[in-house]
Formats: structure tokens, sequence, C-alpha cells
């Protein structure tokens, strides 16, 4: 294997790190704490995001720690529930807070990536039907606009929805995420009922960012996951375009046509959703290998079949840096939009992983510049150890460490080693290339990168 040579980040790449209100704040009220609370057996261990990491009480401090290392950027999430905790009344002081954590981001040189929903809904709106609410477009445009107005021209990068395919796909189609509403056909208006709300808030962020000087850049932030049949399976080959097309394409392409396309809508036109794209935000983690498989009716007859050849993180995803490079250059290739990465990360129980991981795959980012992609910044997922979901603390996919008895942090090895790339702006030759783990024998298989 050619080892890769030193490579310069271009001038004004952001860097840093993305996080969710719910996986770091505490002290939250949504759909997903109720869940929490009234099926505590769905979460592992029990574990509950009540405390979460305490965040919304240490920002400073925590922003402090990442603009210490280096960071240019920080992507991190408005939890609406907070904001609008009953409908139509905004909460001044909650709106303050972030208003303080934007300027907090900014006096610490970090450019500030706000997303508006990260998977949670205040309970009121989960009440009246959630993404399937019809009037959830005008409400969720309506807080938008209440945050672009409070934000007023300090915030200029907007993601409207955080993967909106995941959720279709976790909350309905599969039914394991609030509000565990496991049908087909109601994922299916789910995404339309996205596709609206992003459209709505995108039309109230352009129009309250036009009334001052920063114009808004807004995005979705898309998760790639591409779907690659096992080779040489025809019955996978033929059962894998149909999700691969539903979970990786279709949000994007009824964004650059404006319709609900099929097979969630018929071709109606959504006003504001053609232009709604000013970039394109990235969640990438893995692609997905897959197989047919009869007993997988809510996964359309898929199931994974991860590459032997190829290390997994703590997980069981597949690590192959190739991967961000492809799906950054065939985004790019198809909606000819600026790129940012606003996710990307490895769930690795020792740190084990990361150095390597995050080498590797942002050189991958970086390289796929030179094939055209216009790639604007690399936003790792995530600071700090946090709650991950169903996963609960059990997933580390943090930077940072973070004590669940005293909640203090201690920054990894792979943190530094990231402040060293923010910092000379090289990314090194990677001393353990990605899915190599520090101090171990290689795993079977060739390692990437
Ligand atoms: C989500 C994050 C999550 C991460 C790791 C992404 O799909 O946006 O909230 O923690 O994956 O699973």
């Amino acid at each position: 294997m050619a080892l890769a040579r030193p490579l310069r980040i271009p001038k004004g790449f952001l860097l840093g790190t993305a996080s969710a209100a719910h996986q770091v704040e505490g002290g939250l009220w949504n759909d997903w704490m109720r869940m929490e609370r009234d099926e505590p057996g769905r979460v592992k261990n029990g574990d509950s995001a009540a405390v979460a990491i305490d965040h919304f009480r240490r920002y400073r401090e925590d922003l402090a720690l990442l603009a210490a290392m280096g960071h240019t950027a920080q992507r991190f999430s408005v939890e609406w529930a907070r904001v609008e905790p009953e409908p139509g009344h905004f909460d001044l002081s909650a709106l303050r807070h972030y208003v303080d954590v934007v300027a907090a981001c900014r006096e610490l040189g970090m450019e500030p990536v706000v997303t508006l929903h990260h998977f949670t809904l205040p309970v009121w709106l989960a009440d009246r039907g959630g993404v399937l609410d019809p009037e959830a477009p005008r409400l969720f445009a309506r807080y938008a606009a209440a945050c672009a107005e409070a934000f007023g021209e300090e915030v200029r990068w907007w993601v409207t929805l955080n993967e909106p395919n995941v959720l279709m796909a976790l909350g309905y189609a599969e039914g394991e995420w609030p509000p565990h509403r496991r049908s087909p056909a109601l994922a299916l208006r789910a995404a339309a009922g996205m596709l609206r709300m992003h459209a709505a808030a995108a039309t109230a962020l352009h129009q309250v960012s036009a009334t001052h000087g920063r114009p808004a850049m807004v995005s979705i932030a898309h998760h790639e996951r591409p779907f690659r049949p096992v080779p040489r399976s025809i019955a996978a080959r033929c059962v894998a375009w149909v999700p691969d097309l539903l979970f990786n394409r279709w949000f994007l392409w009824s964004c650059a046509r404006g319709r609900v396309l099929p097979p969630a809508g018929s071709g109606q036109v959504v006003p504001g959703l053609r232009g709604s794209l000013d970039y394109l935000g990235l969640n990438y983690y893995a692609d997905e290998r897959v197989r047919f498989d009869w007993r997988a009716s809510s996964r359309l007859f898929v199931s994974s079949d991860p590459d032997p050849a190829l290390p997994r993180n703590s997980l069981g995803w597949s690590i192959d840096p190739a991967g961000l490079r492809r799906a950054l250059v065939s985004l790019s290739d198809e909606f000819r939009l600026p790129l940012l990465v606003t996710e990307n990360g490895v769930a690795d129980e020792d740190d084990e992983l990361r150095s390597g991981f995050l080498l590797d795959h942002l050189r991958a980012a970086v390289e796929a510049i030179a094939d055209g992609a216009d790639v604007l910044g690399y936003l790792h997922w995530t600071g700090f150890d946090n709650f991950e979901w169903l996963e609960g603390y059990g997933a580390k996919f943090g930077l940072v460490a973070v004590d669940r008895a005293t909640l203090e942090r201690r920054p990894k090895p792979s943190a530094e080693v990231f402040a060293d790339v923010c910092r000379t702006g090289v990314i090194p030759t990677p001393r353990h290339p990605s899915g190599m783990r520090v101090g171990a024998a290689p795993r079977a298989g060739p390692p990437t990168g």
C-alpha cells in the first residue's frame, strides 16, 4: 500500500465538530424524553438524555475547549421544544441562550452552523401528528423565522432538517424511534411532510436574512449511505436499487425539481422548494453492503451484509474513507452545489480507531476537491461523547471523553491529532491507517486509506 503524503488543506476550509441538542444539552422535554420516561427499555441500559453532558449549562467551557484546539466551525442544533414550549409561545430566555451560543462561537473564532431540527420534536407537535401534521410546514417556518430574527446577521449557515431520510426510516418504516409508527405508507407521507417543512423553513430563512447583511446559506444535512449489493448476487442487485434511491436520492431529487416526486407524491409543486438548497450538507458514515432478505420487509427486503475485507467500528459499521470521496464527488456531479461535510465520525470505545479514521476521511474530503467537488469544510461527529440515541451512552463518537459520574471532560489522543491539523492546515501521513487499532495487530483484511 502506497503511503499517502502530507496534504495541505485549502485556506478558509471549515474545520470543527457537530452536535445535536438532545444528545448533549440535558434538561429537555420533547418527544424523545417522553419515550425515555415512558418506555425506559427502549434505550440500551435504560440510559436517558435527562442530563446528557449538561452542555446547556457548560456550553461556554465546552466551546472554549474546542476553539482552543484550533477549530474554526461549530455545528449545533437549536431545540425547538425549548424555544417554543407551547404552540405560538416563544420563550425569549431560551432564544437568548442560543443567541449566546452563537455569540460565543463568534468570539471564539468558530463559524456557527445552526440546525433547526435534529430528530426531536416538541410534544405538542408530536401529539398533533409531528411531521405528518399538515400545519407542520407553517409551524416550522414560524420557528425558523424566530431563530433567524434572533440571530440576525451572526448566522450564515443553516441546516433546516437533519437527515430526513433517517427519521423516515427509523421513525416510520422501521418504527424504532418516535413516533414508532411502522408503516411504509406513513413513511412516505412523513418524507413528503419533511420536504414541505424544509421548503417552508428555507423560504423563511431566505426572507429574514434578506433583511440583513448576511444572506443565508441553507441546506438539509443529508445522510448518504449508498446501498451496495453483495457482488455477484443478482437478487441483491435487483432489490437494492429501490431502497437506495428512496433513501439516498428521493429528497434531493425532489428539492432539485421543486416537486414531491413519486412514490411519496405525484409531482405536486411545493412553493419555495426549488432553489431551497444553497449548499449541500453531507453526513457520511459508511456505505452499506446489502443482500436480499425476504424477512426484511420494513427495509424493502435488504439486509446489511458488511464487507469482510473492511475494518469496522464498534457498532459494526464498515470503515472505508474512499466512500466519503465517492459520495462527495457523486453528489457534486449530480447537484452542482457546494458541499459541507456536516457529519462524519466513528463509534470507537477506546479511541483506537479515531485518529486514523479522522485523518483518512479528512484527506478523502480534501482530495474530492481535486475531483471537482467544491468542498467547503469538514465537521467531525462529534466533540464530546454523548447520548447516542437508542445506543445510549455506550457508543462513543467524541474527541473528548465525558466521565458519566462527574461529567468531567478529558480530551482523547485523537482530539490532539485533529487539533494539529486545525492549527497547521496540513493532513499528515497517517501513522495508523483507518480501521487499524493503535497498538494492536491489524485486523483481518487490508486496512484502507
Ligand atoms: C446523526 C447523529 C448521530 C450520528 C451517529 C447521525 O446520523 O445525525 O445524531 O449521533 O449519526 O450515529
